[in-house]
């Protein structure tokens, strides 16, 4: 086991959890729906995931849906004490592979019960409520179902809370209504609309947890990042990995893939060091 994995370690509440993580999302189908084509190499990813050290896994039952949960319970339950899996409620999936909300109180208690039941667990390390829509945050108030989210946590079915693709008057809602140990927002080098919400965050002892790290379904492409890649005998998803763990220290990252080549490339890669000119450069995209 490698135990020393890029950036080191963050705590998420009083659960301790490496910095390099892993996002399950890519594990489901072509569009995050159904099996994937090579379940074999998925469950390898995940058992290569935890090999390497990696102690957060961020999922969600919408992914498949059901499936990388299940996944991850084929591959990995009973799960090492140090593994904390992260998941997110407050979405369905259509038969169009659509994301509509589901965030009444019903829908999210169901949620709350079908990650238990397929990842076989009695509770949940971490959930985040998944607010605003496949175009990003949107405005509103989420008392109602963060409200019922607290309960949960209450009733001992959750450890700690967090929010996700939200609005920074949303993170400020939901910690008058309980503790959040996270945010998990989509940014990267190219996309950095959050810049004082983290230093924010960081400033409050709460992790930041970029989703679409390399760019998601569209990988981050920038002639500056490529210049700095090819000059450090590095490559641009080295480069992006590395900057985000330079660029606070409550950044946790779950970049995603399907092939354990692609992890073990990232975990090593993401070790390169930026030098001040390196970090100026990047800072121009
Ligand atoms: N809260 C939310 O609303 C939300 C939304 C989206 C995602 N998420 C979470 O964030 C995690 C990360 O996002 P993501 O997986 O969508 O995007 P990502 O991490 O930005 O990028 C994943 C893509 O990069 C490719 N990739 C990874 N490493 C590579 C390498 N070394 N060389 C070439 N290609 C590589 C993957 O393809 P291969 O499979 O071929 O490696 C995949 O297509 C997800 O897994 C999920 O847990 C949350």
């Amino acid at each position: 086991m490698e135990q020393n994995l890029p950036g080191g370690t963050w705590t998420l509440g009083d659960l301790a959890v490496t910095r390099f993580g892993y996002g399950a999302m890519q594990l489901a189908g072509p569009w995050v729906m159904g099996p994937p084509a090579d379940p074999d190499e998925a469950l390898a990813v995940l058992r290569a995931a935890v090999e390497l050290g990696i102690t957060h896994i961020d999922t969600s039952d919408a992914y498949g849906p059901h499936v990388t949960n299940q996944l991850l319970r084929a591959a990995l339950h009973p799960y090492p004490d140090a593994l904390h899996i992260v998941t997110k409620v407050g979405a369905n999936r259509d038969a169009q592979g659509g994301w509509p909300p589901a965030r009444d109180p019903a829908a999210l208690r169901d949620a709350v019960h079908r990650n238990l039941r397929n990842l076989g667990l009695d509770v949940l390390d971490v959930v985040n409520l998944r607010l605003g829509d496949a175009a990003g945050p949107r405005p509103g108030s989420l008392a109602e179902a963060f409200e019922t989210l607290a309960e949960l946590r209450q009733q001992g079915l959750i450890r700690h809370l967090g929010v996700s693709n939200a609005t920074a008057e949303q993170v400020a809602e939901a910690r008058t209504i309980a503790p959040i140990v996270g945010v998990q927002n989509m940014y990267n080098l190219a996309h950095r609309h959050d810049d004082r919400l983290i230093d924010q965050l960081a400033a409050d002892g709460i992790a930041y947890v970029p989703f679409f790290p390399l760019g998601g379904f569209s990988p981050l492409q920038s002639e500056t990042l490529s210049a700095v890649a090819e000059r450090l005998s590095s490559t641009p998803m080295s480069v992006a990995l590395a900057w985000l763990l330079r660029r606070s220290p409550n950044i946790l990252l779950i970049p995603g893939t399907s092939s354990t080549a692609h992890l073990r490339e990232n975990v090593a890669g993401a070790a390169v060091t930026l030098s001040p000119d390196d970090l100026a450069e990047l800072d121009t995209i």
